[in-house]
């Protein structure tokens, strides 16, 4: 029988000079993050950023984000303001994208900011990423690696279900955050686009100031940002206390009984276990082909922000 993860390959020293050969020939290639797993191109290379957007079906007005080994890297790109150190000492590498100007003799494609001005920049924490990005001389544009619209993967197998097997994946086990970075715009005053494991109370104990949070209502401010989003494409129903058997039911804490068609985020009610779980669980139900999914309400606290902010975006219609 035909291995159909046979796409998914080892990091080793062998891969690591195939992986820079891809990469340096303007091919893609999927790559683990902290946060979920990305769909990597060389960001100065036409060629590879065409590719991302059209294996992605992604609409071209939603900009990616880049990758960078550390700032010195970025600088050539992007100006850095007191702000952003500021942050960035504290809290890069990590689950974390700056929203920044792009200097007018950048090399970065116009196609990756969607022709804006603005680019998302982030320093990703994971091993294997970061010895990645130290070999090559170019920054990596990186899109979460799912199809547009649908729920972002936290396992190598997960990417190879969502593109064919002629997508390559570096095996890097499972996201250990498994949701997505938090996008912090830093042009004007300070305001989270897309809240995540890092929170809005970090950035203001470090910036001394109020940062305004746009949340699913206000989603626009991200341009490109659909209503539905993250979606297994089932009917989603949130803040449930209860769910018929034959539904699943997503929950969270000890409360709930431990059923088949039950998926317990954390029976600790631990918010960080819980993020990590999510993408995996909806991915499961999605496959045992579940018509409906009930939600138990999630606290908003910490990282239980993102999880509310996902679950609206994919119960949206
Ligand atoms: O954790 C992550 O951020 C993952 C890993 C792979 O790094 N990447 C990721 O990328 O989630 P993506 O493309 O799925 O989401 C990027 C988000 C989008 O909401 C996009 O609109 C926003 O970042 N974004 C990118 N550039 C922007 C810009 N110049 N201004 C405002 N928002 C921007
Ligand atoms: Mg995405």
């Amino acid at each position: 029988m035909q291995n159909i993860y046979s796409n998914i390959i080892k990091f080793n020293s062998k891969n690591f000079n195939k992986i820079i050969k891809i990469l340096k020939k303007g091919g893609i290639i999927g790559l683990p993050t902290e946060t979920v797993y990305g769909l990597a191109g060389n960001a100065y290379s036409l060629k590879a950023i065409k590719k991302i957007y059209k294996s992605k079906k992604r609409p071209k007005n939603n900009p990616l984000i880049v990758h960078y080994y550390d700032f010195k890297q970025a600088e050539k790109d992007v100006f850095l303001e007191k702000k952003f150190f500021k942050i960035y000492k504290k809290l890069s590498p990590g689950p974390l994208t700056y929203i920044v100007k792009k200097k007018i003799n950048s090399r970065i494609k116009p196609m990756v900011c969607s022709n804006l001005n603005t680019v998302g920049i982030r320093f990703p924490k994971n091993k294997i990423i970061r010895k990645i990005l130290k070999k090559i001389n170019f920054p990596l544009a990186m899109p979460s690696a799912n199809k547009s619209a649908s729920i972002s993967p936290v396992h190598p197998e997960d990417v190879s279900d969502e593109f064919n097997s002629m997508i390559k994946v570096v095996n890097g086990g499972p996201a250990i955050i498994g949701l997505e970075s938090t996008v912090l715009n830093l042009v004007g005053s300070a305001s989270i686009l897309r809240p995540g494991k890092i929170t809005p109370a970090q950035i203001k104990k470090i910036l001394k100031e109020k940062i305004k949070v746009f949340l699913k209502q206000d989603i626009i401010k991200s341009p490109g940002s659909l209503k539905k989003h993250y979606s297994p494409n089932i009917p989603m129903f949130l803040n449930q206390k209860n769910c018929p058997k034959k539904y699943a039911f997503i929950t969270f804490g000890k409360n709930y009984p431990v059923t088949r068609n039950s998926f317990n985020l954390s029976r600790k009610s631990n918010l960080n276990e819980a993020g990590k779980k999510l993408y995996k669980y909806l991915r499961i139900i999605k496959k045992r082909k579940f018509k409906k999914i009930y939600v138990a309400p999630i606290p908003y606290k910490g990282i239980g922000y993102a999880i509310n902010d996902r679950l609206k975006h994919a119960s949206s219609k």
